[in-house]
């Protein structure tokens, strides 16, 4: 939490709230997963690892997940607060997504889930994180977005079609849920 809050203080805008989702929002976030199907996950914007950790309690034991992260303090505290041999954190940005499952010898993700604050980026970094997500995920995976604005969805609907909507009022702030598919074989 001290880690979180420290580092909200110093990148504001890169961090986007500054306290952890909350329970409620984490289980939201990942009711749509087929955790028994799911053998890629990616995360972007792992933070301190509260989603990371749920995540990883409940995936398959023969899955990866691959945490994104910017921040370097984040991507250092991670592996040992998480040590789990699923994991891997990498010090990248979200828009280099698939090079990141290249490098790692990982096929297309069965789900990225995004906590990154897309609504506040400009509309061309926006736009080419969605394209990269869109095109690192296999056929009927899922872009899972939450955000405290609704910003993003404009863009998530042009690039998805499918886009499904949700809230979680019992979050500080409360957050804005997508659920973007993409279509099945
Ligand atoms: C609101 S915090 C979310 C933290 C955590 N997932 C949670 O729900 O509590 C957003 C995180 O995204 C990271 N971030 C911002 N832009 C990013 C990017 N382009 N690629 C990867 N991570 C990014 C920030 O460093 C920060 O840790």
């Amino acid at each position: 939490m001290l880690l979180f809050a420290g580092n909200f203080l110093r990148h504001p805008y890169m961090l986007g709230s500054i306290i952890p989702s909350s329970r409620f929002l984490v289980d939201q976030v990942l009711e749509p997963i087929d955790w028994e199907r799911a053998r890629v996950i990616v995360e972007y914007g792992p933070g301190v690892g509260t989603i990371t950790g749920e995540i990883l309690r409940r995936m398959h034991r023969d899955a990866h997940l691959v945490a994104i992260e910017t921040n370097k303090a984040f991507v250092r505290f991670l592996p040992t607060s998480l040590p789990d041999p699923r994991l891997q954190v990498v010090h990248d940005s979200a828009a280099e997504v698939q090079s990141v499952l290249q490098r790692l010898g990982l096929p297309r993700a069965s789900y990225i889930i995004s906590g990154i604050p897309l609504g506040s980026m400009p509309e061309r970094v926006r736009a080419d994180i969605v394209a990269k997500s869109r095109a690192a995920l296999e056929p009927g995976g899922a872009f899972l977005v939450y955000q405290f604005t609704s910003r993003v969805l404009p863009v998530l609907q042009r690039t998805f079609g499918d886009v499904r909507r949700s809230f979680e009022r019992r979050n500080l702030p409360p957050a804005q849920l997508f659920v973007c598919a993409t279509e099945a074989a």
